[in-house]
């Protein structure tokens, strides 16, 4: 099968470099891809949210599947510009992928199927925001831009002063753009935080090793939120009986609910978790692969990652069984010197003679004339597989100066905790 996959980061690097070693994919395809997809996949340079050129494209070059990964296209409705042009697409309508596109109604549909989360409030006007926070008595508390922010549309503030700040930049001074015009502004949860994500065909649910993301920028999770400085899987905070918990009072209830409200949902869903003295709650759901806990995970897969993703598209999930390897899938991102605030791109990487324990996956790479240069903030995954946490970093930490450019930074601290 021609396979071509939507999106630029490491998520998509680990997304093609999976499915390259599936015996039915004939040719790999990647839009817009980046410098280290570009050895794997034909580039394609198309941009993400050009939906018609993307169904041209698969059209004319008789693209058998597209796999959509990045949030916006999926928001946005690439999967249904697909399927109603005959295409097969990996990844939810967007009716479905609303659960990401919106925390407001992310939050209603929660409260609607009696699934646990932090309690909340919805604000559309700023005043009543602004009075609603300085009657506020239990801080730190959370604000979250309705919309998508590429990860970073979540303050917590530590108290009135932060919050009322926070709250005017996202709604008066949209620095998520139109992600602000609503804000959630729910109750901070404590625990122990964890990802599970999980395939599936609108029926059947397979969920992957849980995992572990690192979401601020610096160590002893200090900084403003990002996308993701580092993950690994699985987290040993998900034991059987956190498991047997997720699923009955999260998992199920969600797809069952996302079904019954005619929003089934096919593709892979993100749960954000945190165990709480309380149980097990909601942080947040996602409507694809995380970034970079792809990264962690894919490498574990021991099924044919193109079979699960043909069982998804064809809702036939249950006739298979999906393997996974025991050992500890981990990874660091490398990130430029300004994420995620202001970046900048350009800068020449070196990379060392890396152990062949490592795998790279690019985020945000180009080759410019010949040279390689960052193209994002977050620049390159260094991954490994080993048998438990504590080799996995010694292995990435070993190795992970060999890779070089200016004002480069990453997390010393991942899998520490
Ligand atoms: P989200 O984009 O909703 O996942 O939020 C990003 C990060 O903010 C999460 O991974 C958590 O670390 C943190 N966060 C979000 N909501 C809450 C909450 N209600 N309580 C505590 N931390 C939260
Ligand atoms: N790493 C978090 C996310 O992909 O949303």
């Amino acid at each position: 099968m021609k396979v071509l996959v939507i999106g630029s980061g490491g998520r998509e690097h680990a997304i093609c470099h999976t499915l390259k070693k599936s015996p039915l994919v004939t040719e790999l395809f990647c839009a817009p891809g980046n410098a280290g997809i570009a050895e794997i996949a034909t580039l394609v340079p198309i941009k993400v949210m050009d939906f018609d050129a993307i169904v041209d494209y698969a059209k004319t070059n008789a693209i058998d599947l597209v796999f959509v990964a990045p949030d916006d296209p999926l928001y946005g409705g690439l999967v249904n510009a697909l399927e109603d042009n005959g295409i097969k697409a990996f990844g939810p309508r967007k009716e479905a992928a609303i659960i990401e596109g919106s925390k407001a109604f992310s939050k209603e549909f929660m409260i609607r199927h009696n699934i646990p989360t932090a309690q909340y409030k919805t604000f559309t006007n700023y005043e009543d925001a602004k009075v609603y926070l300085e009657n506020y008595e239990d801080f730190p508390v959370v604000l979250k831009a309705d919309g998508l922010a590429l990860g970073k549309g979540v303050i917590i503030a530590q108290n009135k002063e932060e919050s009322l700040k926070a709250l005017s930049e996202m709604m008066l001074d949209k620095v998520f753009g139109g992600a602000g015009n609503t804000v959630v502004i729910e109750e901070f949860l404590t625990g122990k935080e964890m990802t599970v994500l999980a395939f599936t065909d609108g029926k059947t649910v397979k969920c992957m090793p849980a995992s572990q993301d690192h979401k601020k920028a610096y160590d002893n999770d200090l900084g403003l939120n990002t996308g993701g400085m580092g993950a690994f899987a699985p987290t040993l905070v998900y034991t059987k009986e956190v498991e047997t918990e997720t699923i009955k009072y999260i998992i199920k209830p969600t797809i069952e609910g996302l079904k019954e409200e005619g929003r089934t949902f096919k593709g892979v869903i993100y749960f954000g978790l945190m165990l709480t003295s309380k149980g097990v709650k909601v942080i947040e759901y996602n409507a694809r692969f995380g970034d970079p806990e792809t990264q962690a995970i894919l490498p574990l897969l021991e099924t044919d990652f193109m079979k699960i993703v043909l069982a998804v598209v064809d809702g036939k999930l249950g006739d298979v069984e999906i393997k996974w390897s025991k050992k500890t899938g981990f990874c660091v991102v490398v990130a430029s010197g300004g994420y995620p605030s202001n970046v900048v791109k350009g800068y020449p990487i070196t990379i060392g003679n890396l152990s062949n324990r490592i795998t790279l996956f690019h985020s945000g790479t180009a080759m410019k004339d010949g040279q390689l240069v960052t193209n994002g903030g977050r620049v390159i995954c260094v991954t490994t597989v080993q048998q438990d946490i504590p080799t996995a970093r010694q292995v990435v930490y070993e190795e992970i100066d060999k890779i070089q450019f200016t004002d480069m930074r990453y997390r010393k601290d991942i899998g520490i905790k």
